[in-house]
């Protein structure tokens, strides 16, 4: 995922219900099995990138059940061939998914993978024969915000799920085989709501990026799960009362490239100073810590020197002292929106020569702090500043480029034309 689609799923993830897809009309489309309509779209599901699908868009349609997909009523211009497929059925009131529940539609997909997006309806019950049809197709499943309370026989005869997300449903059983079974997943996300020690039938999980969400315990103890093969797991736990990290950041030798906590307010940072020269804590690649209340960057971040993105958005910090990044060589991207930033030193950014990215939106800043003028930044975002000539004068010397969009306070004028109009 960029960066600034990390950007954007974070800022999904803070309003009440994050919504994975995006999808982007093309054409209107046909009618197709009553009440649905067959589009060829521009879609990106998380991980995936972009790409064209052919998607019967069945959302929002006040439906009580799945609409029968017989193959006669689909539009012939939209028979698969060459396209991914998906089923959209979200905001829907669906209580259960009966057997080969998209009739016809697997067997005409020779296709790269097939979605089935059933999130925010009332589903209970799965038939164990429901996706019949798709045993050896790459499936997309989305479950999330239903009323499940176990992971679904049904998924047994799939052999290819690339993503299952299933949080918010109200889990309380979970299979260890039925874990294994699901593994290597790309995309995995589930709700820790009703448990208050972590399950270790979740330690069956092979996965590259995983979301638990609402965790009713404090801490992981026993916590294990794998990346796929070499990999570094990438990992995002958010909005539960956890308390104690070490058993996930602290003596054990899982892989996580990405770590990403949100919302976890009475998060224990002792560990993370404690475990900072551990093997977890020095093979992170990307480390977001949001929502939090940190009122300043601790000091263990600058040892993390593999660090390539670093996102302390929505908390506290009103500083940004000299040290506090130091020795960060490969960091590429800050995000740093929503703190209330004043003071950036002049050395806050002497030693990282990669930095591109900088986000300070939201903060309190009328001037671009000379500090970032001589980086060779490519993206500033920022909040309107003060565009007298004067306060512009540290961008004359220096390519400006990355500046050129940032508003000017008090009229509707960009950095760029304030720049040129002076002398
Ligand atoms: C299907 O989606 C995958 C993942 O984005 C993409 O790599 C592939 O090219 C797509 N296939 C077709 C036929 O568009
Ligand atoms: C869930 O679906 C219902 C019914 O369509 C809809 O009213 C509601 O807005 C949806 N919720 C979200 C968060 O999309
Ligand atoms: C979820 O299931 C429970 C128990 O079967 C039921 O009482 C409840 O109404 C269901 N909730 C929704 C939103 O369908
Ligand atoms: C950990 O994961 C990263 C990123 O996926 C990978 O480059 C690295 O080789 C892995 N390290 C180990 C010790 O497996
Ligand atoms: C930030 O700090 C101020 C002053 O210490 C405090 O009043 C405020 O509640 C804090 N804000 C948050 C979101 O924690
Ligand atoms: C200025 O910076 C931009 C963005 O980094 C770059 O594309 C452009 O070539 C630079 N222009 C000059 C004159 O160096």
């Amino acid at each position: 995922m960029s960066d600034q689609s990390r950007v954007f799923v974070w800022t999904m993830l803070l309003s009440t219900l994050c919504h994975p897809i995006q999808t982007f009309l093309l054409s209107g489309g046909d009618v197709c099995f009553g009440i649905c309509n067959c589009v060829e779209e521009q879609l990106a599901y998380n991980y995936i990138d972009e790409t064209e699908v052919k998607l019967v868009r069945c959302e929002e349609r006040d439906l009580r059940s799945i609409p029968n997909f017989a193959i006669q009523n689909l539009p012939t211009a939209f028979y698969p061939g060459g396209n991914n497929f998906t089923v959209d059925l979200h905001s829907n009131y669906i209580q259960s998914v009966p057997d080969k529940a998209f009739g016809d539609l697997p067997k005409l997909s020779n296709v790269d993978f097939f979605g089935i997006i059933l999130t925010n309806n009332s589903i209970s019950s799965v038939s164990d024969s429901a996706f019949l049809g798709l045993e050896n197709t790459k499936v997309i499943l989305d479950l999330s915000f239903n009323n499940l309370t176990t992971i679904p026989q049904a998924l047994r005869i799939l052999r290819n799920i690339e993503v299952l997300e299933i949080e918010e449903n109200p889990i309380m059983t979970l299979d260890a085989s039925m874990i294994q079974h699901i593994s290597p997943l790309y995309q995995f996300s589930f709700s820790l709501t009703l448990y208050n020690s972590w399950p270790v039938e979740l330690n069956n999980l092979h996965v590259k990026y995983v979301r638990y969400n609402d965790y009713s315990g404090n801490s992981f103890q026993n916590f294990d799960i794998h990346g796929i093969g070499q990999r570094g797991i990438e990992l995002n736990i958010g909005g539960t009362d956890i308390v104690d990290l070490s058993d996930v950041i602290c003596n054990n030798q899982i892989n996580v490239s990405k770590l990403w906590l949100w919302g976890n307010s009475n998060l224990d940072m002792r560990p993370f100073e404690r475990c900072s020269q551990g093997t977890v804590m020095q093979n992170i690649l990307e480390l977001e810590l949001s929502s939090f209340n940190l009122e300043r960057i601790r000091n263990f971040v600058h040892t993390l020197n593999k660090l390539e993105l670093l996102n302390f958005v929505v908390n506290n910090i009103t500083e940004l002292n000299a040290n506090d990044f130091r020795g960060l060589t490969k960091l590429k991207v800050l995000i740093l929106d929503y703190n209330r930033i004043t003071t950036i030193h002049i050395h806050a950014f002497d030693t990282n020569t990669k930095l591109r990215k900088l986000y300070l939106t939201g903060n309190m800043l009328t001037h671009i702090p000379d500090s970032v003028v001589n980086l060779n930044i490519e993206l500033l975002i920022m909040n309107a500043i003060d565009c007298t000539c004067s306060s512009l004068q540290n961008l004359k010397q220096v390519n400006a480029t990355f500046a050129d969009s940032i508003p000017c306070l008090g009229n509707m004028q960009f950095v760029k034309y304030a720049l040129a109009a002076c002398p």
